[in-house]
């Protein structure tokens, strides 16, 4: 979910609804928003995406120059008018948005029916505000300590009440928000962009952070202790177009092409000039303290998972140590055994997933240490890891993750230059090949990009398919599951991701007459076998594209359709064989008439577990 608050001296619709719009990317099955004229609260809410509040709230005119609004990803209740956010207790006096679950909200609501509290959603929410409204002593800020005090869970909170129309009041606990710090104003928000366009000066609230916004002041104050907090003010250099189009018809094709300029940035400053040895000097980790590394452990879901995939392989033979990766939502309950001396890496584009939040602390808790790979700075994954290393890619709107995945790749190769580097795994000039074949990588994938015009068309052949299969060997197999699901997020077709010497085990059975697979072979030396997989296939009839390097001239006699991307080290081709899959999925997904940038059900950041 998103939250978004304004107060100041300009009509607050408006700003808010702006906000919101560039939320959307945290949820967006409803939308509403809060705003009080100094004596009354109005409130205007609606299913569907934030155009369709602003149609509404349009109408109506809500007048008032402080207020809050909200984004939904339904958790609790599904998305409707009445279980949309903001909340409001009965006499209307309070209002409410909220951003997380709150665990005990069952017992709380029944304590409150039983005192006569009607309630008119099913969201967890609601108790929030009703609880308010009860416990108001005349000072909202010691209400929302005492309410805060009775609710558990992971929450991001925006409040305000017609009884002190001069403030609003922040609360977040396990969920994104900042402050965004104006002239005569001030803002609220679950993430930068949304204040962006009127300040570039923020605080980034930390878990426990209650603040209170005047339209002339911002005071933060611990939740427990309710002492004074100073939080550093951070100056965000982002540039507003960096969050907006550019020009292209969806973010998803904006962030496709931005991957050149990503994957450099998320190289400068971590290689020397003469190209021979990789930079951390801000990582922290020490050559004795690599050199002790035992096991390392690395934990993300969705794309970022995918992206942990080949940060195995490429830290198990760049650094020769074994590495275990993890969805994090089975990491945290597999009971991991931690023995010796542990990295636990999490990998996380927006650094606020949930499950991904909860494996890094139960690695914690077990004595590992902890280092982020993450695109948003300021992040609470970003805060709680040790050793920290940003991608660098700029602003990532798409649900379907595109240069966030290919960042966190660059990302994980540094890392395993790095380590092997302390470590003495790798012999100097096998590393000098690969920064310098790491560095050809973004004019590659520009290359990749301008030659992609036979996509469309395989993109077109393949949208009235039900079924789809991709294969690969060894990395391939790894790109291949992350090609799988960007076309499953985006066009809705299914599509499965086969280890290529799997197939026979099972799979087979469902290649028949003109079955559609995509095969993957860059890696040289799988490549006989890989021949030998499409041959199984192609003998049941399916109808193959190969997706292999510019050298590999008898693949075409294999298959039906090829798509060739140029050469590199065999450890880099995932960075550039990715790029056709990513296309495939939005030329599909665009035939298709979906919503490209906001796919059914899903969301960009998923802050519940
Ligand atoms: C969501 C998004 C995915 C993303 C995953 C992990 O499910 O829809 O695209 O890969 O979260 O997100 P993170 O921000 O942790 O990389």
């Amino acid at each position: 979910c998103g939250i978004m608050g304004y107060i100041g001296n300009r009509e607050a619709q408006s700003i808010l609804i702006n906000g919101l719009k560039k939320l959307e990317y945290r949820g967006y099955d409803s939308a509403g928003i809060a705003v009080c004229d100094g004596e009354n609260i109005s409130i205007c809410k609606a299913k569907g995406r934030i155009d369709v509040l602003e149609e509404q709230a349009g109408k109506s005119a809500l007048q008032g120059a402080i207020g809050i609004g909200h984004t939904r990803w339904a958790t609790h209740g599904r998305p409707s008018d009445e279980n949309s956010h903001p909340h409001f207790d009965q006499s209307g006096k309070f209002a409410i948005v909220h951003n997380g679950i709150i665990e005990n909200y069952l017992d709380l609501k029944q304590e409150l029916e039983e005192r006569g509290v009607v309630f008119t959603s099913q969201t967890d929410t609601e108790v929030i505000v009703h609880l308010l409204a009860e416990a108001y002593d005349g000072d909202i800020v010691s209400t929302v300590q005492k309410v805060a005090a009775k609710i558990r869970g992971a929450y991001a909170l925006g409040v305000m009440t017609e009884y002190e129309p001069d403030k609003l009041i922040a609360v977040r606990l396990a969920s994104p928000l900042i402050i965004g710090v104006g002239k005569g104003e001030n803002f609220i928000g679950s993430d930068i962009p949304a204040v962006l366009e009127h300040t570039r000066d923020v605080y980034v609230l930390e878990d426990g952070d209650l603040a209170i916004l005047t339209k002339d002041s911002v005071q933060v104050m611990s939740l427990d202790t309710k002492e004074w907090i100073e939080r550093d003010l951070m100056r965000i250099e982002w540039d507003k177009e960096q969050a907006e189009k550019d020009g292209y018809e969806h973010y998803m094709l904006k962030e496709i092409h931005e991957q050149p300029r990503a994957l450099r940035n998320t190289m400068t400053g971590r290689i020397d000039q003469g190209c021979q040895r990789i930079l951390f000097p801000d990582l922290g980790l020490s050559t004795e303290g690599i050199k002790e590394i035992e096991k390392v452990y690395i934990v993300a879901c969705g794309t970022a998972y995918h992206a942990g995939m080949i940060g195995k392989h490429v830290i198990e033979s760049l650094a020769q140590i074994p590495v275990e990766v993890d969805v994090a939502s089975e990491f945290r309950y597999r009971r991991p055994l931690f023995k010796g001396k542990s990295l636990t890496i999490v990998v996380s584009q927006s650094g606020e997933t949930a499950d991904t939040l909860a494996a890094l602390r139960e690695a914690k808790r077990h004595g590992s240490s902890i280092l982020a790979i993450t695109n948003v700075v300021g992040s609470s994954i970003a805060r709680e890891a040790d050793h920290l290393i940003t991608t660098n890619a700029g602003p990532e709107i798409a649900v379907a993750s595109t240069k966030a995945y290919t960042s966190q790749l660059i990302a994980f190769y540094l890392l395993g230059l790095y380590l092997a580097q302390e470590k003495e795994t790798l012999p100097a000039q096998e590393r000098q090949i690969l920064i310098s074949a790491l560095q050809k990588l973004p004019d590659q994938v520009e290359l990749v990009l301008a030659n992609a015009e036979g996509i469309h068309s395989f993109a077109h052949s393949i949208k009235d398919e039900g079924h789809l299969f991709f294969i690969g060997r060894g990395l391939d197999y790894a790109v291949s599951l992350e090609g799988s699901l960007k076309l499953k997020e985006i066009s809705y077709i299914h599509s499965e991701a086969y280890a290529a010497g799997e197939l026979k085990h099972g799979t087979l059975a469902l290649i028949q007459e003109g079955t559609r697979v995509i095969a993957l072979s860059t890696q040289a030396e799988l490549h006989e076998k890989m021949v030998s997989n499409i041959t199984e296939v192609k003998a049941r009839g399916a109808n193959v594209l190969g997706i292999a390097l510019e050298d590999n001239v008898e693949l075409h006699r294999s298959v039906d359709d090829v798509c060739l991307i140029p050469s590199t080290e065999s450890l880099l081709t995932p960075v550039l064989s990715v790029i056709p899959l990513q296309l495939i999925s939005y030329y599909t997904s665009v035939a298709l008439g979906n919503d490209v940038d906001r796919p059914r059900n899903l969301a960009k950041s998923v802050t519940v577990e």
